[in-house]
């Protein structure tokens, strides 16, 4: 299962991959080209609550502005509050500073999954994401995207929240060893575009043949969820 459903979806993102500011396309990745750890732990903090599409201008403010991790770490706490001003979630910006002051006096990013996790303002999925997509480290990413896909291609009925730690077992399961950094951007590009909450475009999905709710007609019904 692992080995096929990952050969399909990452043959989808290598022809549709989405272009976003922080993101090293899948052809150059191949090339040996790696991502910036400063952008992609800028890009996934910023995510954190924030849609992508709002997420862009930002992101290229503040990259502009401080174009590395030592240059935020020295700015003002007022001048990057008023750059956040927008996004909302103000501790978030008071992580993202405590954050980049504790990479600059370290001399750069923790390169593994538990070290990046000790940083301010970075929880498991933001960590596993910067594993994954900044140093190619097999980590497993799961955040709500990951969750739908996963409980789809599984036809998991078990409803979320107490559903989880199951799905997060699955989307290990699926998860390959190649190539993690590309395959977590895939599954977030499946997710954000094909795999939607409603309405999911099954007739075009690269992992149709996978999808145990789209045989049993049930994809949009997934991931169920308790009542409150
Ligand atoms: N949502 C959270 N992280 C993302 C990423 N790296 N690319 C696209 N969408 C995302």
């Amino acid at each position: 299962m692992c080995e096929s459903f990952a050969k399909d979806l990452l043959a989808w993102y290598d022809a549709h991959a989405r272009v976003l500011p922080w993101r090293i396309s899948p052809a150059d990745r191949a090339k040996g080209v790696m991502p910036d750890p400063y952008r992609i732990w800028l890009s996934e903090v910023m995510l954190q609550q924030t849609t992508v599409a709002a997420v862009k201008d930002y992101f290229n403010r503040f990259t502009t502005r401080w174009p590395d991790v030592a240059a935020l770490a020295a700015a003002a706490d007022a001048d990057v509050m008023a750059e956040w001003a927008g996004l909302g979630y103000y501790a978030r910006a008071r992580n993202l500073l405590a954050c980049a002051r504790a990479v600059a006096s370290a001399g750069g990013f923790p390169k593994t999954e538990a070290g990046l996790l000790a940083l301010p303002g970075v929880g498991p999925y933001t960590a596993a994401a910067i594993a994954a997509i900044a140093f190619d480290l097999p980590a497993v990413v799961v955040d709500g995207n990951v969750e739908r896909v996963t409980s789809r291609i599984f036809a998991m009925n078990d409803p979320l929240p107490a559903a989880r730690p199951k799905l997060r077992d699955l989307a290990a399961e699926l998860s390959p060893r190649e190539r993690p950094g590309d395959y977590a951007q895939a599954m977030m590009d499946l997710g954000a575009t094909i795999c939607t909450p409603r309405n999911p475009a099954c007739t075009i999905c690269p992992v149709f043949s996978h999808c145990a709710a789209r045989r049993l007609g049930i994809a949009a019904e997934l991931p169920r969820k308790a009542p409150k």
